[in-house]
């Protein structure tokens, strides 16, 4: 019910739609029932020429339907008598009249449907993207996807099958209800306790749906994130010649998605029945009643008939609520899956009354932070300083917290103990956007987006004009190899730039770093996957980028941080040296030994790997 309210929200907007869509229906109701009532009389006129005939029963009284119609109209209708084509003329409107509401209410419905799924995306579009890479850890992206996809698709079906016949069926048996009221409210009292038993199985059939279907669209999402997966790892899956086994994974997946969806038809199949059964012997129950009052209280069999025939119209619109609950189940529980990611809230987010930074000043401090993801130490206890201007280094073997610590800085996590300062504020006091603005990250894997290699360019800078965007990549190194892709700077360049080598993405994603024109930089092996060729030109646009810039490097390779102002060694989360090349070679400690290894032939493994091609 919670998530239907919720819902409603979405259709406020359009509710002078949804409600002409319910004037429509309503229309299409009424000349499809006013045209079955006087269809056999207008046919007979049509072939007797008797108007009279046709207006009044034999009796004289006006016939059912006729009396509908003002007196007025029955008296021109008179001067009409000798008018033949009155007839065919009558059919063709009256169905002119049921296509114009048919139209309506479809196409109303269609719009209205479609403009909620349009908000919907949006707003948990929206909230995927400010939620934080903690989020993005645990959480398979196909799940995410099908959120916005097949739970959508479940929405809207909602809206467009479910919802006006929920109005239109649950107004109807509200109507009659009031009519047994009318006739008589002892008899409408004794109903109100058998109808329920109608309604009753259709509450819980819905609910037992919901729960299912609920299941039944985290297993799409389950199938989403195997196949998501297996083609965003499609060259693993190759090389590994591991098809069979995704195909595997696929089947399980869908196989519990098929489990579901028995259970769904199951629980669809068995409702019609048990209704039909449990409303039928309501009915009986009801008959039985009423003979036992005729019989004992001699009242007007008359009377009790109408009433009977009331609580059978009710049937009908009961019925169609229980087919109807189908969409609003699937409906509901997609809905529940969609909202379920808006209402996450960032872990990092703007704090209440954060402000924005101003231009980069002084330094960055990193002030005995500690740091873990899940529990286990990943820094512990880091102080360093990085002065405006100059360039630091962080080396250190793999897994000792150099990307932590790079990732701390644009604030992609927050620290767990200490703090983290950008010219003696918080990070945490500062407005995202504004400290982001501020922090340009170049990183080993580089990601660029599927379209023109200008629009990757100027990704993080929409008003760049195409002159700036060609000074960027000249000044990265990268026009070079621009002018000779088939179509220059418009070259689509494929998912994830797959038609560049490493180096040119590298230099790209250089440009992008230089157009942002960002005080800080933050460099995370940004050559480390590169070939020794491709390394000395990628290097050489990472000079020119920090040219000027704050930056904080992490390096494999030794050789590029030499001329660095301070290089930190870190080892299991805590710096262990600091000082510049000279002083550190000088010491003879855990830098020195690491610097001798890559550039000792004794140890060619290491060196190897140190200057590992790729
Ligand atoms: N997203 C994460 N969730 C949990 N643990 C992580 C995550 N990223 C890194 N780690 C762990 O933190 C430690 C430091 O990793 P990282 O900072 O990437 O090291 P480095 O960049 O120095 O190689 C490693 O032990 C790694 O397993
Ligand atoms: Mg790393």
């Amino acid at each position: 019910m919670k998530t239907l309210r919720r819902l409603l929200r979405y259709v406020r907007p359009h509710v002078g739609a949804l409600v002409t869509a319910y004037v429509c229906m309503i229309v299409l109701a009424a000349t499809g029932a006013v045209f079955a009532l006087l269809a056999g009389p207008l046919l007979k006129f049509v072939f007797t020429g008797d108007l009279h005939d046709m207006i009044y029963d034999s009796r004289g009284q006006l016939r059912t339907g006729w009396d509908l119609l003002p007196p007025a109209a029955i008296e021109s209708l008179n001067g009409l008598a000798d008018v033949l084509w009155f007839v065919p003329v009558l059919i063709v409107v009256s169905t002119v009249i049921q296509g114009i509401a048919q139209t309506g209410q479809f196409f109303l419905l269609g719009r209205m449907a479609q403009s909620i799924l349009i908000a919907l995306r949006r707003d948990a579009f929206g909230a995927m993207l400010r939620l934080s890479p903690r989020f993005y850890n645990t959480t398979a992206h196909g799940d995410l996807l099908s959120r916005l996809t097949s739970d959508a698709a479940q929405v809207e079906q909602l809206v467009f099958y479910g919802l006006a016949p929920l109005l239109r069926d649950s107004l109807a048996v509200v109507v009659l209800l009031a009519l047994c009221f009318v006739m008589d409210a002892k008899l409408a009292l004794v109903t109100f306790v058998v109808v329920p038993l109608a309604v009753l199985p259709i509450v819980r059939f819905a609910r037992w749906l919901k729960r299912v279907s609920r299941r039944g669209q985290a297993a799409q999402g389950a199938i989403n994130a195997v196949c998501y997966e297996a083609l965003a790892g499609i060259r693993v899956v190759q090389a590994f010649a591991n098809e069979a086994h995704e195909e595997q994974r696929l089947e399980k997946a869908a196989r519990k998605y098929y489990g579901e969806m028995l259970v769904s038809y199951f629980i669809r199949a068995v409702r019609t029945p048990t209704m039909e059964t449990l409303g039928l012997s309501a009915l009986a129950v009801l008959l039985a009643y009423l003979a036992r009052e005729v019989r004992l209280n001699q009242a007007d069999p008359a009377h009790f008939i109408s009433f009977f025939v009331a609580i059978v119209l009710m049937y009908d619109p009961l019925k169609k609520l229980g087919n109807t609950s189908d969409f609003l189940a699937a409906g509901s529980a997609a809905a529940e899956r969609i909202f379920e990611i808006v209402d996450l809230t960032p872990d990092i987010r703007d704090a209440a009354g954060a402000r924005a930074l101003p231009p980069f000043s002084d330094a960055v401090r990193f002030e005995n932070v500690s740091f873990d993801y899940v529990g286990t130490p990943v820094l512990a206890g880091v102080t360093l300083d990085v002065p405006k201007g100059q360039m630091v280094a962080l080396v250190g073997p793999s897994g000792s917290g150099k990307t932590t610590m790079a990732n701390l800085v644009p604030r992609f996590y927050d620290v767990t103990q200490g703090r983290l300062s950008i010219d003696g504020i918080d990070v945490r006091e500062l407005e995202l956007a504004s400290l982001r603005r501020q922090v340009s990250v170049v990183s080993q894997d580089t990601f660029l987006f599927n379209t023109s290699v200008a629009d990757n360019i100027a990704y993080g800078s929409p008003n760049a004009t195409p002159e700036q965007v060609r000074a960027a990549a000249k000044a990265a190194y990268a026009e070079e190899f621009i002018d000779k892709l088939p179509k220059g700077y418009e070259t689509v360049i494929g998912e994830r730039g797959v038609t560049l080598s490493g180096g040119q993405r590298q230099r790209l994603a250089i440009a992008r770093a230089l157009l942002r024109d960002a005080p800080l930089l933050v460099l995370d092996e940004a050559t480390s996957a590169l070939d020794v060729e491709s390394e000395r030109y990628v290097q050489e646009a990472l000079d020119v980028l920090m040219r000027g810039r704050t930056s904080l490097v992490i390096a494999h390779r030794l050789s590029t941080v030499r001329r660095a102002s301070l290089i930190c060694v870190l080892k299991e989360g805590k710096i262990i040296e600091r000082g510049t090349h000279e002083t550190l070679i000088g010491a003879a400690g855990e830098y020195a030994r690491l610097y001798a290894m890559q550039f000792d032939d004794k140890e060619p493994s290491e060196a190897s790997s140190a200057a590992r091609p790729s």
